[in-house]
Parts: structure tokens; sequence; C-alpha cells
């Protein structure tokens, strides 16, 4: 515990960000965290913030307020909207634990958003609904679980799929970001809906027109039409309930009509599977790089169903390229720190890769898988690529199975190489990574040979 969380409360209001340093908060931090879009990325500004480094700017820009203006929360003048950025650790685990209330995770920012795909979704409801619809994403995604009871058939799943991502890249000597996404999309209709949704392109279609228009939140009328449809054709899988996919399991824990319109709570389960495949994609660029972690994790993989040390590589993904980099809270009351009070509606922001990325944090730029494995990790430093508390993301166990099963299934499949190893100095890895221009050279393997030369490296 630091001195934040010691000292008196005041009542005075928070330290605020002078006019000059507003403006380069809205230049280096709040700028490129809209214009990348926040539901759904728009792949040229990824691509163009990582050649400015924009996410190592934003993280000094940040540090400095914390110097100059002290441990906060730290108010920022936007006209109509109260909002206070989180700079000290404390706070974050303070409002992570501290949630629905007072720091509700349905701020007035994320419900725009959300109402143009799932306004009952758990994410972006209010009031005494949430309680039952949290419930129910924890009963189904089984949060607490490290492996879900369909896991083995998720494996499944992924592996046929990777199979169809390996024939395609060993075909053209190169995977690149078009034909993974094509193939991991497939996992996630089939894991989330059934296989009968595999190829499914309306349903694909809707959710990607949707999240694009979320992307502008209130400046875009609701396209209501297109949403009833959408809700319309995933009421269906609902009804198919299809054995072996969360749909089924949703089926069966609704049956009782206690919740109503269970079946939109699969909208953010298909969105947020998409920043699952990023990470998964950034991680077998991470393991390119570190070829000697990679023949250990992938040697582990083979012995251990739960695949401890892919799964860490998937996390030290998400922390080294947080897929959400800020978490949103919204104060039900007014609140008081050391440094001053917030009033009732004000918007606390927390900035990830603040805290991934810390000058403070031991090997904070370079690849340190084996801190996942030290449970203690997030607990004392706020790694939080899932969030804390109780509002933390529900699917993130469902996520690190699926995403390093896919791992393990592509290593067997096939040798990848980076064709840009220049991008990822594993001394000093970048501080935002485009996805969507990465690329490997692949060549095939026999799964045989693989699971062979795999045990041979692992011997002593
Ligand atoms: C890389 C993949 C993912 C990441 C990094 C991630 C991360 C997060 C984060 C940061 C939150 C916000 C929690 C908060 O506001 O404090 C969240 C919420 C949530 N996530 Fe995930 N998520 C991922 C994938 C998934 C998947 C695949 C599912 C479902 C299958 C899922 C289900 C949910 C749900 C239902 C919530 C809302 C929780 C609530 O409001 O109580 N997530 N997730």
């Amino acid at each position: 515990m630091d001195a934040t969380t010691m000292a008196p409360e005041s009542t005075s209001p928070l330290p605020q960000l002078s006019v000059g340093d507003t403006l380069r908060f809205v230049r280096d931090v709040g700028g490129p965290l809209v214009a990348r879009g926040l539901i759904i990325r728009r792949p040229r500004v990824v691509r163009a913030l990582e050649v400015a480094g924009a996410d190592r700017r934003a993280v000094a820009f940040m540090a400095r307020m914390r110097d100059r203006y002290g441990d906060g929360p730290i108010q920022v003048a936007i006209p109509g909207r109260s909002v206070a950025l989180v700079v000290s650790p404390d706070h974050v685990h303070e409002i992570l634990d501290s949630t629905p209330h007072p720091f509700h995770p349905a701020t007035t920012e994320k419900r725009s958003a959300l109402d143009h795909f799932q306004p009952e979704g758990v994410l972006a409801t209010r009031g005494p609904e949430r309680d039952a619809r949290r419930r129910l994403n924890e009963d189904v995604l089984e949060q607490d679980r490290p492996r879900h009871g369909l896991a083995e058939r998720f494996d499944q799943v992924v592996d046929e799929e990777a199979r169809w991502i390996a024939a395609q890249a060993t075909g053209a000597g190169v995977l690149d970001w078009d034909t993974f996404e094509r193939g991991w999309e497939r996992v996630v209709r089939r894991v989330v809906l059934g296989d009968a949704a595999r190829d499914d392109m309306e349903v694909a279609d809707l959710v990607t027109r949707l999240r694009k228009d979320a992307n502008w939140a209130f400046a875009k009328p609701v396209r209501r039409g297109q949403r009833r449809r959408f809700h319309k054709v995933l009421g269906r899988y609902l009804e198919r309930a299809e054995p072996g996919s969360l749909a089924a399991v949703l089926a069966e824990h609704s049956q009782d009509g206690h919740i109503e319109e269970p079946a939109q709570q699969f909208p953010q389960w298909l969105f947020a599977f998409d920043p699952a495949g990023m990470a998964t994609y950034r991680a077998l660029a991470l393991l390119a790089v570190h070829p000697r972690e990679r023949q250990v994790a992938l040697a582990e993989a083979e012995a251990d169903d739960d695949h401890p040390l892919l799964r860490a590589a998937v996390l030290e993904s998400l922390r080294l390229w947080p897929t959400t980099p800020g978490i949103l809270r919204e104060l039900t009351t007014e609140h008081r720190w050391a440094a001053g009070t917030a009033p009732e509606g004000t918007t606390v922001m927390i900035f990830t890769p603040l805290f991934h990325r810390h000058p403070s944090l031991p090997d904070a730029d370079t690849y340190s898988p084996r801190r996942w494995l030290d449970h203690r990790s997030a607990v004392d430093w706020p790694l939080v690529p899932f969030s804390g508390g109780p509002a933390m993301c529900p699917g993130r166990n469902v996520v690190l199975t699926t995403t390093s099963a896919m791992l393990l299934a592509l290593h067997r499949r096939l040798d990848l190489t980076l064709t840009e190893p220049g991008r990822l100095d594993p001394e000093r890895l970048p501080s935002t990574l485009d996805p969507y221009t990465l690329e490997f050279t692949a060549a095939g393997r026999s799964s045989e040979r693989v699971t062979a030369s795999l045990e041979l490296e692992a011997t002593p």
C-alpha cells in the first residue's frame, strides 16, 4: 500500500490538467485512443500509430502528469463531462474492486457505443438487471474454471480451423492476417453459436457493420432495423442450442425465463473474441522472435492440456499491446480521495498501458511470460488486460483456452518466421503493434515430426 490510500480524504476538487496539458492529453492519449477505434479497430490508423510509436508517447505523458500533479486522480477539463485520469496503482485496485458501486462499468460513453448492437448486454446494463446478467455470463463462460467444460470440443474446433489456415499458408508460403483472421472468425462462430454458424456471413457482416457504427457512439444514429435483424438471427442460434457450443450452455442456463433477451449476451462474446485473435497473432510474432521460449512453451503444451506457457504468451501479448487500453468507470456518487473529491457522474479512466509498460515495472518492454506463472504479478501491480474485481472479463479462461490451443495447433503444422523481424526488437519491443500488416514466411511441417522434435528439445 502506498501513501495514496493512507492519506486523509480531501473535499477540495481534484487537481486539474492545465490548458496546455489538456491539449497534450488530447494529442498523445485521448486522440489516438478514439482514432484507432474504440469498438472495432481502423487498420490504417493502427499502422500509423505503430510507426509513430504512439503508446510510448502516451505512457511517457501520463507518467509525467503523475510527477507534475501527484497521485491523482487528475481531472481533465472536457466541456460537458467530468473526466478523471487514474495514475496510481492503488487507485486502479480500489476502483476495480469497488465495482459496480460507486464505480460503475456501464459509463455513458460505453452505453452509447454498445447501444448500436447490444443494449441489453451485461456491459451496458445499469440497475438491478446487471447482477443477474453478470451471473449468467459467469455461469455460461465458467469464469473460474481454467478449462471450460466444453474445452475438449473447443480444442477440436481450433484444430480443424488451424488445419485450414496452415494449408492456405503452406500453399502461399506466407501466413498473413487475412488468412489467420478468416480461420479465427470461424472458430469464434463455431465456439459461440455452433458449427452451423461457421460460414454465416450474415452474422459476420452484421457484427462488423454495427461495431463500425458503435465507434461513433452517439455521433451516429442507431440502425434499429439492422440491430433487430442481428438479434433475430442470434435468437435462432439460441433456439437451435447446438451441442458443444456456448449457445447450448446459454440456452440451458436461461430456460427458466428469468433473463430477458438472453441472446443479447452473444454480441459481446462475438465482438470480444475478435481482439483475442489479434492477441494470438501478436503472440505468434513474439514467439517467432523468441525461438528458445517458443520451443519450451510448445513442448510443455504437448504434455499439459492447460498450456501454461502458451497462455502466458497470450497474456504477455495482451500486456504489451492491451486490446482494452482504456478501462472506464462512472461514479454513482461523489467520491473522495486524498487529492480531492470527484462529483457523481465523473468518468474515471484507467489507461492500462501506463501500468503495463511503466518504467518502474521490471522487463516492461521485453517478453517475460513467466511473470504470469506467479499469480501475485497482477495482484501487487495492476497488470489488467482482462480488468479486475467484480466486473473482470468473465470470458478470460475461454479466451486463454482457445488462443493457446490455436498457438499450439498452428505450430504443429507450420514453421513460422517473421518477414520483417526488425519490427519486433526483443530488447525493446514496440509500444504499438499493428497486426494487420504482420506476416510470416510459412513452411509446412508434419505434426508427428514436430511432436518428436519438441520432445527432444524439451529434454534437458
Ligand atoms: C482478448 C480477449 C478479451 C479481452 C482482452 C477482454 C477484456 C475485457 C475487459 C477489459 C472487460 C471490461 C471489464 C471492465 O469494464 O472492467 C471485459 C468485459 C467483458 N468480457 Fe471480455 N475480453 C476478451 C474476450 C472476451 C470473450 C471472448 C468473452 C466471451 C466469450 C468476453 C466476455 C466479456 C463480458 C461478458 C464482459 C462484461 C463484463 C461485465 O460487464 O461485468 N470477453 N472483457
